[in-house]
């Protein structure tokens, strides 16, 4: 494989090995669509609809990218208090075209962190979500990120990853692999091989993990759940 360029990266996108996005911020909400062939939006939606909840709540988008999900996932969310949507990457010039798309929402905020160290306390979210990013972390980050995702929902909270997972049509194997050999990212790779699938069984939620939906012949829709903590019996 050739060998791939480097990009600059913002100080936070420094600090990580995941395949970070600085460069693309400018032009990411043009070329998103275009690499699900105009399927972005449902995908998104369907998210969405699986994490639905009739109370305010917290919840948190990782790997947000422009913030775009992030705002659908706010605006799915009963406004009062309570409501606390966070989007958070590791690139700095995608959290600001997210900052500025989503100025004046009331209860949406954005952070440059990194995924396999989430700064937030244990429980904090009721629900978290992520799509399309799990193919930009190598399997120890994979890991990394799920065990953070564990440690941040609250005991009875739900995920959702949407991601590239095994194809299983050749349409899915051919999406797949060009997506690969575009971007020469191996963790594409891992994906395409049910490396995620891997993670997801090395680290807490093996067992509480099942893939709700396939699309397009090569992506999954995971959905996650921490379970209730038992009762204390005395
Ligand atoms: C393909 S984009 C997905 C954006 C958005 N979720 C979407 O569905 O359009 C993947 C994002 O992951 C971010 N990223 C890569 N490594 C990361 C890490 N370790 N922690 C947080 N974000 C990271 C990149 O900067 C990029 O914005």
């Amino acid at each position: 494989m050739r060998k791939k360029k480097q990009h600059p990266r913002s100080a936070c996108a420094r600090r990580t090995a995941g395949v970070t996005l600085d460069h693309a911020a400018p032009w990411y909400d043009w070329l998103a669509p275009l690499m699900t062939l105009g399927l972005e939006a449902r995908l998104q939606r369907r998210v969405v609809a699986g994490l639905r909840t009739d109370r305010p709540m917290a919840a948190l988008d990782v790997g947000c990218g422009t913030g775009t999900l992030t705002r659908q996932l706010h605006a799915a969310i009963p406004a009062g208090p309570g409501r606390r949507v966070v989007g958070l990457d590791a690139a700095e010039a995608m959290i600001a075209v997210a900052r500025r798309k989503a100025a004046g929402r009331e209860g949406l905020e954005f952070q440059a962190a990194l995924a396999e160290e989430l700064p937030h306390a244990d429980g904090t979210f009721d629900r978290a979500i992520s799509t399309f990013f799990f193919h930009h972390l190598n399997y120890d980050l994979k890991r990394r990120a799920l065990a953070e995702l564990w440690r941040i929902l609250r005991p009875g909270g739900q995920a959702a990853i949407l991601d590239v997972d095994i194809p299983y049509s050749w349409f899915g194997r051919l999406c797949a692999y060009s997506g690969y050999w575009l971007f020469r990212q191996p963790e594409i790779k891992e994906n395409i091989t049910g490396r995620l699938r891997e993670a997801l069984d090395a680290g807490p939620f093996r067992g509480h993990w099942r893939i709700a939906s396939r699309h397009s012949g090569y992506l999954s829709l995971f959905e996650l759940k921490k379970p209730e903590t038992k009762k204390e019996t005395t």
